[in-house]
């Protein structure tokens, strides 16, 4: 009897070595310690061993019950653990998270941001106005003759004969005009579409910021202050801007704005940001605004010369390749 209580316990452990994974352990733990098990059969049987031999069959019967039972938790617990380690449920608390991937608004739209606030702080509105326009805030109202230039086919998208993408931002001046009795105030923000060939400085889209003051007794001098204090609030208190004659047909007189600017090596040059003057009495008129008693001054600034000017952007292409390594820095 003895000898087989010893070979359940040899055989038992040899099974054990032959578990490869929890499914044979279960089939193991069935056979063996399970409540008709062998090893658990093998301690029921030692009741009937006569009563001198109880001793020596129970002390057996245990050691080989501990034996196999510590043998078959530590596989247990091996099983379990690189059981875990491999289930892809597990989440371990402990380790860093993953970053995840925040988008951000475009240079363009910080610049954007930044400009109507800098003029928000001088008491400026915000106007909008649509990309697609008729001639007459295109062009008419704004006192550009059909003879004029401007209206030639090449240098405008044409959606048909009286309707185009709007070149510039003036337009909104005459739809805030339109609406609007003086005094005004407001800052215009918006898209351009001109069939110009693409290269470093050029686009068929870009964007402008348009400027327009209407009220009684406005002169150059406000202009020029407004500019000056825009200029320094956006580039710095350094910065060294001036104004160049020009002409517009919408402004009288007219001007252009340059900033002075270094390059890499500090050689520096006057680059143009736009457009300005006092608003012409035709325009007025155009609107239904009385040009005896109102005066007005207007600026359409190039958004991405803005920018670039800021930044030290040298390709106006790389602000529309939407590439997030160039992007990202701003
Ligand atoms: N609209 C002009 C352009 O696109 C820029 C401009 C010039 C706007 C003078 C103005 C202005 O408001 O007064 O070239």
């Amino acid at each position: 009897m003895l000898e087989q209580f010893e070979k359940i316990g040899k055989d038992a452990l040899a099974d054990l070595k032959k578990v490869i994974d929890l499914t044979s352990l279960e089939d193991f733990r069935i056979k063996y310690l399970g409540r008709k098990g062998q090893i658990t059969q093998m301690l029921s049987q030692i009741g009937r061993f006569p009563a001198e031999q109880k001793p020596q069959a129970g002390q057996l019967a245990n050691k080989i019950k501990k034996e196999v039972t510590e043998a078959f938790e530590q596989l247990k617990n091996a099983l379990l653990k690189s059981h875990q380690a491999k289930s892809k449920e597990l989440i371990d608390v402990t380790l860093p998270g993953i970053i995840p991937n925040i988008g951000k608004t475009h240079v363009i739209t910080q610049t954007i941001n930044e400009l109507l606030e800098i003029f928000g702080r001088m008491g400026f509105a915000v106007a909008y106005g649509p990309e697609v326009e008729d001639e007459w805030h295109n062009f008419v109202a704004l006192n550009i003759p059909p003879e004029h230039p401007a209206r030639d086919p090449m240098d405008n998208f044409y959606i048909d004969d009286n309707i185009l993408l709007r070149t510039q931002t003036s337009t909104i001046q005459i739809r805030v005009m339109e609406k609007t009795k003086p005094p005004i105030r407001v800052v215009a923000p918006g898209r351009v579409y001109r069939p110009d060939t693409v290269d470093a400085t050029h686009m068929f889209m870009f964007h402008q910021l348009e400027a327009l003051v209407v009220d009684e007794g406005v002169s150059m001098v406000d202009m020029k202050t407004a500019i000056d204090q825009f200029i320094h609030a956006f580039f710095g208190p350094d910065t060294r801007w001036r104004f160049r004659p020009s002409f517009f047909p919408f402004t009288e007189p007219s001007a252009e704005v340059d900033l002075l600017w270094a390059d890499k090596t500090g050689k520096e040059s006057w680059i143009e940001m736009g457009g300005c003057g006092m608003v012409d009495p035709n325009v007025f008129d155009a609107v239904g605004i009385d040009s005896e008693k109102y005066t007005g001054w207007a600026f359409g600034f190039g958004i991405e010369r803005l920018a670039m000017r800021k930044y030290g952007i040298t390709d106006i292409r790389l602000l529309f390749e939407n590439d997030l390594r160039f992007l990202s820095q701003f």
